[in-house]
């Protein structure tokens, strides 16, 4: 399949964003900045083509393991990840994971070791202890502006920003960040460059310097991509862990069932690890409140297919995976949402996604309630199908399903 591959990671660095603005506090566009200052100062060495794309991607995933670490340390509550003093065993740990996550990506020049030492600092009093000399260079820029853009914290990145920013940089260098990414920093941003950090045209500065470029990729690599960004999101909440590759297998089978071919059917796993994306951007107090949501909440809650849309939307290549994912709540009668898009406006592929999503959801296991047997699944998807919901030969295709 043809796509800009860096396009689907800044559309994941979205998502990331938002978890890691839930919690850190760290303002959105986070992960754009962190990558963007990273191109910028390694363009000033030299550094261009793979090697810079190399870069970029590791630079906006240089927290993909953040929903896996909280998942796992702090049981998924998110506050508590931020009220505690984080020790540096425990911030080594999404350092790990993030590292192993990323082993497939089809990284064309060696980036070995640049996620693990992101957390490093000069002196070595970072999570693994190794000093400058032991860590990447490209894992040293990641660092230094990550912490950097942490301490700025700012919406704006005026000058009385950016000589604070000078400040903390001088007030550090031996000590968290080395002279030699402290003298690439310098020498890449003066206080109109620096400005630019704040700007909300900032994802079309980043372009600018990392031209979109379709390469093929082949169905088992973005496999292990989308596996990723369905962990992703699945972490997020405990209580969907492993829906999304639920409904991508479960999709990816009813097609296949229903005579399509390989490739579609792998599309249709894509789409369907895809489907939630949109679900990061919704907060956890209302994915995870017990109690009945509020009209409001609930409106926010149903936003969560059209966040997939705009998610998915931003990579070139991926329009028919976007709508397979996006339009998975819509229904044939056009009381779905958000688009409240009717049946002669849903294909087949994107009814089959829709009911995936649904049986999936009956029947897995969650915290508050076992998974439903097929059989009282199937009750349901009936129901559903006569009240022309969903599809009715779809609705049969899975009910002669296997338990
Ligand atoms: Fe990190
Ligand atoms: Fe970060
Ligand atoms: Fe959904
Ligand atoms: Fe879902």
């Amino acid at each position: 399949m043809e796509i800009d591959i860096i396009g689907l990671l800044s559309a994941f660095s979205f998502a990331l964003d938002c978890v890691e603005a839930e919690l850190i506090h760290v303002t959105s566009n986070h992960g754009k900045r962190v990558a963007y200052m990273s191109v910028c100062m390694a363009q000033k060495m030299g550094v261009s083509d793979d090697a810079l794309r190399d870069l970029a991607a590791c630079a906006l995933l240089h927290d993909n393991a953040l929903t896996q670490y909280i998942n796992e340390e702090f049981y998924n509550d998110i506050s508590k990840a931020a009220a505690d003093e984080i020790s540096p065993r425990q911030l080594g740990m999404h350092c790990i994971y993030g590292e192993k996550n990323l082993e497939k990506y089809p990284f064309k020049t060696d980036v070995k070791n640049v996620i693990l030492y992101h957390h490093e600092e000069a002196d070595g009093s970072g999570p693994f202890g190794k000093t400058w000399t032991e860590v990447p260079l490209f894992a040293r820029i990641i660092h230094f502006c990550d912490m950097l853009d942490a301490f700025c914290k700012a919406q704006k990145f005026d000058e009385h920003v950016f000589n604070k920013a000078v400040h903390f940089i001088e007030k550090n260098r031996d000590i968290r960040f080395d002279g030699e990414v402290t003298g690439m920093f310098l020498d890449a941003f003066d206080k109109e460059e620096f400005s630019r950090l704040g700007d909300e045209h900032i994802e079309e500065y980043f372009w600018d310097r990392i031209p979109c470029e379709k390469s093929f990729y082949s169905f088992d690599i973005l496999k292990d991509l989308a596996n990723l960004f369905a962990k992703i999101i699945d972490y997020k909440s405990e209580f969907t862990s492993r829906h999304s590759l639920g409904v991508a297998k479960t999709a990816a089978n009813i097609s296949k069932i229903m005579g399509y071919d390989e490739v579609t059917c792998d599309k249709m796993y894509l789409a369907g690890a895809l489907h939630d994306v949109g679900k990061i951007a919704i907060g956890n107090e209302i994915l995870e409140k017990p109690a009945r949501l509020t009209d409001e909440e609930f409106a926010k809650m149903k936003n969560h297919a059209g966040y997939t849309y705009m998610i998915l939307s931003k990579v070139d290549g991926f329009e028919e995976i976007r709508d397979l994912a996006a339009f998975h709540h819509e229904r044939l009668d056009g009381s779905g949402y958000p688009f409240g898009k009717k049946a002669d406006e849903l294909n087949q592929l994107q009814r089959i996604m829709a009911c995936a999503d649904i049986y999936q959801a009956l029947t897995e296991k969650r915290p508050y309630k076992d998974g439903m047997s097929h059989k009282k699944a199937c009750g349901i998807l009936r129901d559903m199908a006569d009240k022309n919901w969903i599809d009715k030969d779809i609705t049969d295709v899975i009910c002669r399903m296997e338990d």
